[in-house]
């Protein structure tokens, strides 16, 4: 751990692991006025995760600030998603489409514009599990031995709702079955060159078999791949606090939820920052 003050007038920072996620204390004014809006996207490319401690937001603070940082999603017609797994506790959303979230994946990975950043505010917590990771897949590319950045620069995975529900759902009714396949797999690049040069891997439980593979070969790269990338030394491990706000940068980093009962009573309030880089 190491302690840094860029700004003591507005705010300070704290690396909470050496190639991933940094907390930065500030005031709610400081956040709502985007006075600091730009570090936080200068800190999420090169941190990942920045967690704002018991910041507590209200749902409107949060939505806020996520349009301080950018283009504000919106999953239906609401701002904030509530994410529950609670049976009846989340409107017409069934909490099956939370289950496969427990798996490492990209929000939004075949949109062609996956979110740029993502912003979780813990409104309850689980005494047993519940914890967010993340995983830096800028870092994991760049430790990437030559060969296998080699041998993954002209690859391309096939990504796929369906794929991802199939996680935690391998026996669908042809009701759910029909919905998944309503969204189009994707086949993408397996590296992300972004804009700014810098690369990183692209994986997670979206994908199913790599173009141009023998099925087996490709499962094996993807699995291979995973495991590289989920090593400790790149990912950070959130235990939540109930008022803390963390964004993490979805074009760079994989994610899970590790799993809780559906009784534990679990709640967070999600935004989405739009995407503003393509990705085919
Ligand atoms: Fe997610």
């Amino acid at each position: 751990m190491s302690a840094a003050k860029i700004d003591k007038e507005r705010f300070e920072i704290r690396d909470l692991k050496p190639t991933i996620g940094t907390a930065l204390y500030t005031t709610m004014e400081e956040l709502l006025s985007g006075n600091i809006a730009e570090q936080i996207r200068g800190l999420l490319q090169k941190r990942i995760v920045v967690v704002f401690p018991k910041l507590n937001p209200t749902d409107g603070q949060q939505t806020v600030v996520a349009g301080t940082i950018g283009t504000v999603q919106y999953d239906g017609a609401d701002a904030i998603l509530k994410i529950t797994i609670e049976l009846n506790a989340n409107g017409t959303i069934p909490p099956d489409i939370f289950a496969p979230t427990r798996y490492w994946h990209i929000d939004n990975a075949t949109s062609g514009l996956p979110a740029m950043a993502g912003i979780l505010t813990a409104r309850r917590v689980s005494s047993v599990g519940g914890q967010t990771e993340f995983a830096n897949l800028y870092a994991a590319y760049e430790a990437l031995p030559d060969a296998d950045k080699q041998l993954v620069a002209g690859l391309r995975a096939v990504h796929s709702f369906e794929t991802f529900q199939r996680c935690a759902k391998p026996d669908p009714t042809v009701a759910e079955l029909t919905f998944w396949q309503s969204m189009k797999p994707r086949a993408l690049p397996m590296v992300w060159t972004h804009g700014d040069g810098r690369k990183s891997l692209f994986i997670g439980s979206t994908a199913s078999h790599v173009e141009g593979m023998e099925p087996e070969e490709g499962r094996m790269l993807l699995c291979r791949l995973q495991e590289w990338a989920t090593q400790d030394q790149f990912i950070y491990r959130h235990e939540w606090t109930v008022g803390d706000m963390l964004i993490w940068n979805n074009t760079g980093a994989m994610h899970r939820a590790i799993p809780y009962p559906q009784d534990s009573g679990r709640l967070m309030s999600r935004s989405g920052i739009a995407g503003e880089e393509v990705f085919d």
